[in-house]
């Protein structure tokens, strides 16, 4: 196409409504020209994913904007909030809670008959700074505080938590040296689970984390943590695994799916939680990238698909043009759908999994 017309194309698709539209009966008018379907007009995951739901994270400040919540509500069956239901955001000054943003979501959902998944209630990365400040009698207190609080107010909204996300060490075996385990020791982790459990007893309580998708020692501590919780009658249903990738240096397929199925194998649920596909650091073409991602997603996909257990795959937003990976890892192009909402090979790697292709 002719420089100055793809231009133009591209600025209609990123300024209409529906972004790039086909058929000539988008947003645009008859000037736009249809260079992949947007993600209003492909087919919506959700339809074709049966029993298993599959899930976006959303973030509450962008539900205000037509286009990405209409995305959001055609095709994912659940959401998780990207960082509106965690402590340090709820409670930055203690004792004033501010839960303002997540109810946005779970309004949000209540009004498209969507499922929320909690996340998360107990995570290191965004706890309040007061914290740290505590004796490790306050410091119970006010997690207990917290869980009771805020899961006793989504009581009955939110259909499953997160109730505690990346306890399990990076570097070393064991449990990761976080604040909680230094005030509280290694039973927090129960006692989050049992406290969860009382303040909300019909949600699906979680561990989640990542780095353990596949083989390994991580992998080997996060199954050794939760067959442990499992076996002392620790109220748990499942684990989550974040499945955040890097294409030039993910887990074996096979791998992710033989863990999958020993987890399972515990009579615990999984799911794929937070899964993006990072490109950046894949050589070749741009096409060759992006096909690359569209089959990792595909066979990550039909690796959760052939565990019965294994009953939710949520992505970690949605589109390139919200996703913290940019600012996380650097620029990267992890998610199904373009900045332009347009259907990546990712999106159809999805879909045709979910079809059973
Ligand atoms: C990230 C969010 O995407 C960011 O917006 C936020 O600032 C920091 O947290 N693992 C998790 C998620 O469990 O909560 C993290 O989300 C990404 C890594």
């Amino acid at each position: 196409m002719e420089f100055g017309r793809l231009v133009l194309v591209l600025f209609l698709c990123l300024s209409a409504s529906q972004g790039c539209g086909g058929g000539g009966a988008s947003a645009a008018g008859p000037t736009a020209v249809p260079l992949m379907p947007s993600v209003m007009e492909v087919d919506p995951l959700k339809a074709s994913a049966g029993s298993r739901l599959v899930g976006a994270a959303v973030q509450a400040s962008l539900l205000g904007d037509t286009a990405y919540a209409a995305a959001v509500a055609r095709h994912f069956a659940w959401v998780t909030p990207e960082y509106e239901m965690k402590w340090g955001q709820i409670e930055r000054t203690r004792g004033v809670r501010n839960y303002g943003p997540a109810d946005t979501i779970a309004s949000f959902a209540r009004t498209h008959g969507l499922q929320v998944r909690g996340h998360a209630l107990v995570w290191h990365g965004d706890t309040p700074a007061w914290f740290e400040a505590l004796s490790p009698a306050e410091a119970s207190h006010a997690l207990e505080d917290h869980i009771r609080t805020t899961a006793g107010r989504y009581r009955g909204q939110v259909n499953a938590w997160d109730v505690v996300n990346e306890a399990v060490a990076d570097g070393a075996p064991g449990l990761r040296d976080s604040v909680y385990l230094r005030k509280l020791g290694t039973s927090y982790i129960a006692e989050a689970f049992r406290m969860a459990r009382e303040a909300d007893p019909s949600a699906l309580l979680f561990y989640n984390d990542y780095g353990g998708e596949g083989a390994g020692r991580k992998s080997d501590d996060t199954y050794a943590l939760v067959a442990g919780l499992k076996r002392d009658g620790v109220p748990i249903d499942g684990v989550g695994l974040q499945m955040h990738l890097d294409a030039s240096s993910r887990p074996p397929v096979a791998d992710i799916a033989a863990n999958i199925r020993r987890l399972a194998a515990l009579g615990l649920m999984v799911n794929i939680s937070e899964m993006d596909v990072r490109i950046a650091r894949l050589s070749g073409a741009s096409s060759t990238r992006l096909d690359e991602q569209g089959r990792i997603y595909h066979d990550v996909v039909a690796a959760c698909l052939t565990e019965p257990r294994c009953h939710a795959i949520t992505f970690w937003g949605f589109t390139d043009r919200h996703s913290w990976i940019d600012s996380a890892f650097g620029p990267d192009d992890p998610l199904l759908f373009d900045e332009a909402y347009r259907a990546k090979p990712a999106f159809y790697g999805v879909l045709e999994a979910l079809r059973g292709r």
